[in-house]
């Protein structure tokens, strides 16, 4: 019978390994799909500002508190700080915003979800356009590194149990963590077969910073996904692996990040695949098995942030 497994923080504070993503979601669905998640046993949800369904998740998880059906304590909430919050007078309100949707005292991770501001219009102009009418956002010049000195009084005054970093690359990560007071406990990253992050997970272990992982199924669902989009699922030896453990490919794809000791945080709405990616947990890979997916990388990046390109932080 699976059971949810936990990884240990830098800082001591136990991650849950599978979390339950909620990009897209919203409305009845996300709220089925949380009361269908807690009751088979997730106790860690990954959102975000910019995913704006902090609020239906705050209703529905207070709603199972005091329902008896979870305790606050034993839940992990992870969100992150929107990039138009990224100049540090911004990043406390940004932060305040998520908490109070959310309806917690106590935010368990919060993220900078990328190292490159956009410029803060007001609180719901998550995507203002770039001013030149060109493609991508309003970018606002703000370094990272004072995003994070700002970040970092969050968990001074309680208001988040750890902080990490998201869409960082290499050297942006050994900058943050040069100048860092509070540690950066974690670094969510686009990861599946098909992108080759062993430099970034190697480089992130080897300074006590966890990963979790984006994306895990290719993130099938993105509105900028082409029409011929690679399909991670349907790869032949994700299938000859599946059965031959008589799993689903879904399954492979999140224990390729179980079972490599990071955090994985799969989406869906659907009870039926929220069930079956929970005994993912059972699933565990030999080497050999990961060698064999990590052998098909082939630079397959779904989250390129091109909205960003042209910011002097891009990390890509
Ligand atoms: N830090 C960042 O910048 C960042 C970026 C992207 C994502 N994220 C986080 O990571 C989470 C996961 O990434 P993602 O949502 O982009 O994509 P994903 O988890 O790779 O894929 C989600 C898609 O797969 C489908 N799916 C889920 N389980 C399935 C199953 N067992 N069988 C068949 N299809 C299945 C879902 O559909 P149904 O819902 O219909 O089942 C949905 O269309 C997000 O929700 C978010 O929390 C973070």
């Amino acid at each position: 019978m699976e059971k949810n497994t936990y990884i240990t923080l830098s800082n001591g504070q136990k991650i849950p390994s599978l979390a339950l993503g909620t990009w897209q979601a919203t409305g009845e669905k996300l709220r089925n799909a949380l009361r269908a998640a807690i009751k088979c046993g997730y106790r860690h949800i990954d959102t975000a500002y910019m995913y704006q369904n902090e609020t239906e998740i705050g209703q529905t998880l207070r709603e199972l508190i005091n329902e008896g059906a979870v305790k606050r304590e034993d839940l992990f909430i992870t969100t992150k700080l929107w990039s138009t919050f990224n100049q540090p007078g911004k990043v406390e309100d940004g932060f305040m915003l998520s908490l109070k949707a959310l309806q917690l005292d106590y935010i368990d991770l919060y993220l900078m979800h990328t190292p490159t501001a956009v410029k803060y219009i007001d609180d719901k102009t998550l995507m203002p356009p770039a001013e030149d009418g060109g493609p991508g956002f309003a970018l606002e010049d703000v370094h990272y590194i004072d995003t994070w000195k700002a970040m970092e009084p969050l968990v001074e005054k309680g208001l988040a149990k750890s902080i990490g970093v998201s869409n960082v690359n290499l050297q942006q990560l050994g900058e943050i963590l040069r100048i860092a007071k509070v540690p950066c406990v974690n670094n969510q990253i686009e990861n599946h077969p098909f992108l080759d992050q062993t430099g970034l997970i190697k480089f992130s272990k080897e300074n006590n910073v966890s990963i979790s992982a984006f994306g895990p199924l290719g993130s099938p669902e993105r509105p900028w996904a082409p029409e011929n989009d690679k399909n991670l699922r349907n790869d032949p030896v994700v299938k000859k692996i599946a059965d031959s453990r008589k799993c689903t490919p879904v399954q492979i794809l999140i224990a390729y990040n179980l079972s490599q000791g990071l955090v994985c945080a799969p989406k869906s709405t659907c009870v039926e695949r929220i069930e079956e990616n929970f005994k993912s947990l059972d699933v565990k890979l030999t080497t050999d098995e990961i060698n064999q997916l990590e052998g098909l990388a082939c630079n397959f990046r779904g989250f390129s942030w091109d909205f960003m390109i042209k910011h002097k932080h891009y990390p890509f």
